[in-house]
């Protein structure tokens, strides 16, 4: 199986996922600039945000996919793509154990209409699909609700509290990990399917 895969555009029945480009800084940096209050409640780079963040974000990203590390996508609106909905990602934990990781963030204004759980899901397949994985990890702040309802919905299963795992500013947050394994994904395929997030 690749370890790479394709930086073509993925088409899902709602939306477009594509790589970043260095020209979507504007539209990055706009959409965070929107959703500080709910991003920087878990993620720490949301805490003393400014756009070089952005900037130093989309340089890593596509070092990321040259060196196929990691494979970030932006979400959009297929008939409106000037708009950025949100991050969605995967990437390799470990290559010979076949162990990967996705992760995502939905702007503010955008929330609560699908788009994370969609846009997951179809990570969740090309981490299966195009990059072989066995294994794929998420974690989730305890606490975050939405994010545990989508890790939920997608049929991960919850594996357990990592004490203190992450720093949000001041705060040491505990993470809950969650895991779905290949024939998992096969056995939730047809799901995803059903409810057209694939
Ligand atoms: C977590 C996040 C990505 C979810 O994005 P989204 O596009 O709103 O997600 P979806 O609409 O696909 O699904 C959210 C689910 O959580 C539910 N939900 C949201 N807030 C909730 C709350 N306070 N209590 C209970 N359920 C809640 C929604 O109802 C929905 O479930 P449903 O489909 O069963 O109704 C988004 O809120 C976000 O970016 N938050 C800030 C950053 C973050 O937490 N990133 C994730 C780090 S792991």
């Amino acid at each position: 199986m690749p370890s790479a895969i394709s930086p073509r555009p993925r088409y899902t029945p709602n939306y477009m996922l594509r790589p970043f480009r260095r020209r979507d800084l504007n539209a990055v940096d706009d959409a965070i600039r929107a959703s500080l209050a709910d991003l920087a409640l878990y993620l720490p780079w949301a805490v003393d945000y400014n756009r070089n963040t952005t900037a130093s974000f989309l340089r890593d990203s596509a070092a990321s996919w040259a060196e196929a590390r990691a494979f970030d996508f932006t979400i959009r609106n297929a008939d409106s793509p000037d708009v950025h909905l949100g991050n969605v990602s995967v990437w390799w934990v470990s290559r010979p154990n076949l162990v990967g990781e996705i992760g995502y963030w939905v702007r503010t204004d955008s929330t609560g209409r699908g788009i994370c759980t969609e846009a997951a899901a179809n990570i969740v397949q090309i981490g299966f699909e195009e990059l072989g994985m066995h294994r794929i990890t998420l974690r989730t702040a305890m606490g975050n609700v939405a994010s545990e309802r989508v890790a939920t919905k997608l049929g991960f299963t919850n594996e357990g509290v990592l004490r203190d795992e992450v720093k949000v500013g001041r705060e040491w947050l505990d993470h809950t990990v969650w895991g779905l394994l290949e024939h998992e994904w096969s056995a939730n395929k047809a799901r995803y399917t059903a409810e057209e997030w694939v």
